[in-house]
C-alpha cells in the first residue's frame, strides 16, 4: 500500500515557512492505519521488544497499537507537569519550539529492550530527548520507528547508530 497518499501536506502550519505533514488522514483510514502498524510490529518482533515508549502526543498513536499487538507494555513520555508521580526530565528543541519531556522513574526496568515510536522525525530533538530518558532509566533502545522522516532536516545525524525504521521519507 502506498501510504504517502494518506499524508496531507499543509503549508505554513504551525508557523510560516513550515510545510507540515499531517498524519491524521492515515489514522482515519482503518486499512492504512493497520498496514502502517503491521509494518512496525514486524520490525518490533525482529528486535525482540519488551516495552514500547512514545513521546506525547502522536508517539502514543503509533506506539499503543504496536504495544497491543505484541502484548507488551507502553510507557508514555510526556511534557512537563503531565505525569503525576516521580519523573526524570530533559530539555530539548524541535522544529518549531523548545520544551521539556519527562518519564516516570519506574516506567522502565533496567535491561528492558525498548522500541521508541513517534509519528515523525524532523530535527531529531524529540527523539534525542526520548532516547536520553530511556537510557537514563537503564533501558536498551533496541529500535526506533517513525511513520515519516523529513530528511531535509537531518534528524538522522542526531540518532546516530540506532536501528531506525521509517515508512515514508520526504
Ligand atoms: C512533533 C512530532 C514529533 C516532533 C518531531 O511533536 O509529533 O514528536 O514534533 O520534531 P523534532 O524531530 O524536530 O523533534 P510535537 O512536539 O509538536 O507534539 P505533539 O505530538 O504533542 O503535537
Ligand atoms: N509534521 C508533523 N509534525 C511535525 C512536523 C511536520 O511537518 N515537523 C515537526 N513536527
Amino acid at each position: 500500500m502506498d501510504l504517502k497518499q494518506y499524508i496531507a501536506i499543509v503549508p505554513d502550519y504551525p508557523k510560516e515557512g513550515i510545510v507540515f505533514k499531517d498524519i491524521t488522514p492515515l489514522m482515519n483510514d482503518g486499512a492504512a492505519y493497520k498496514a502502517a502498524t503491521d509494518r512496525i510490529v514486524e520490525f518490533a518482533k525482529e528486535k525482540q521488544i519488551d516495552l514500547v515508549v512514545g513521546p506525547e502526543a502522536r508517539g502514543f498513536i503509533i506506539g499503543c497499537p504496536v504495544s497491543y499487538a505484541l502484548g507488551v507494555g507502553f510507557a508514555p513520555v510526556r511534557k512537563e507537569g503531565k505525569l503525576p508521580r516521580e519523573v526524570i526530565k530533559v530539555d530539548y528543541g524541535k522544529e518549531y519550539g523548545k520544551d521539556v519531556l519527562t518519564i516516570h522513574k519506574d516506567a522502565i526496568r533496567p535491561g528492558q529492550r525498548v522500541l521508541i515510536t513517534d509519528d515523525l522525525l524532523a530535527t531529531g530533538g524529540t527523539i534525542e530527548a526520548t532516547i536520553k530518558l530511556v537510557e537514563e532509566l537503564g533501558g536498551i533502545v533496541a529500535g526506533i520507528a517513525f511513520l515519516v522522516e523529513l530528511s531535509y532536516l537531518d534528524g538522522r545525524k542526531v540518532i546516530g547508530d540506532y536501528d531506525v525504521l521509517t515508512l515514508m521519507t520526504y
